[in-house]
């Protein structure tokens, strides 16, 4: 059997402002110009951080139904978790942006403290609770949503459907374009949804491209979906009228 995280659930762990900004290839947008949604945020620190530096970032997470120290317990565990696994499978990873298992654990840690205290500070009001693929948020609320490590790298609990219907919702309640990163599954592959999506007609008011970013953690994960509605202001298919 191919090696990977032998994982029970999506698990709750949380990346920094930095790695969104490498991941998500943020240097060529001006996101000050930009509301932006982090879909699936859980326990990273890229709300807290952006909205320090005077962005506009509203998380969303089914984990934000839950009190600060319910969430923290569940990231300890889940982190143990990983990082127990994690010198069995070290060759699977690329070992430059973070130096060994220590400093991930660190920078992991780092994210969590920056989310719980933020969290607490704003609670609802910044981190809203949303069990994807259905949200409560307006057409056009945001202009720019994010995705990681959420969709395409689950692809073995979340199915076909779901990525579906969550992408369509996104479509729905972003203006100008989603993206998600990584699109490898646990095993490091280019997760076949990425082709179906491509390829099904719900989505041809869309465009979608596979772009490389300047990260790579995961072997093979260095590359973005960028999904955008056909022109600004061309309902989505799903929009109601
Ligand atoms: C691996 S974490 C990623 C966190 C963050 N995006 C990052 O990269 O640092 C995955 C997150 O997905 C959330 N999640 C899983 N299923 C969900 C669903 N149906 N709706 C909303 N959040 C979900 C989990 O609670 C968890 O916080």
């Amino acid at each position: 059997m191919a090696k990977q995280l032998n994982l029970k659930d999506v698990v709750l762990i949380g990346r920094t402002f930095d790695e969104y900004y490498r991941m998500f290839d943020l240097g060529n947008i001006s996101l000050k110009n930009e509301t932006v949604l982090d879909v699936a945020s859980g326990v990273s620190s890229f709300c807290a951080e952006a909205n320090a530096k005077g962005y506009d970032v509203t998380a969303s997470d089914r984990i934000y139904k839950s009190s600060a120290s319910d969430i923290g317990q569940k990231c300890a565990r889940d982190l143990d978790t990983v990082i127990k696994q994690l010198p069995d499978i070290a060759d699977l990873y690329v070992w430059d942006y973070f130096k060994d298992i220590p400093s991930l654990k660190a920078q992991r840690e780092m994210a969590y403290k920056l989310f719980v205290r933020d969290f607490k500070k704003y609670g609802q009001e910044r981190y809203v609770p949303v069990e994807y693929p259905v949200t409560d948020f307006g057409e056009d609320q945001f202009t720019i949503s994010l995705v990681s490590h959420f969709l395409f790298l689950y692809e073995d609990r979340l199915d076909y459907e779901f990525h579906k219907r969550t992408i369509l919702e996104l479509l729905r309640i972003t203006s100008k374009e989603i993206r998600i990163f990584p699109i490898v599954n646990l095993k490091g592959k280019r997760s076949s949804l990425v082709e179906s999506l491509m390829c099904d007609e719900d989505f041809e008011q869309s465009t979608m491209s596979i772009r490389n970013v300047g990260y790579e953690f995961m072997k093979n994960g260095n590359e973005m979906l960028v999904i955008k509605n056909k022109e600004t202001g061309t309902p989505s298919p799903n929009r109601s009228s």
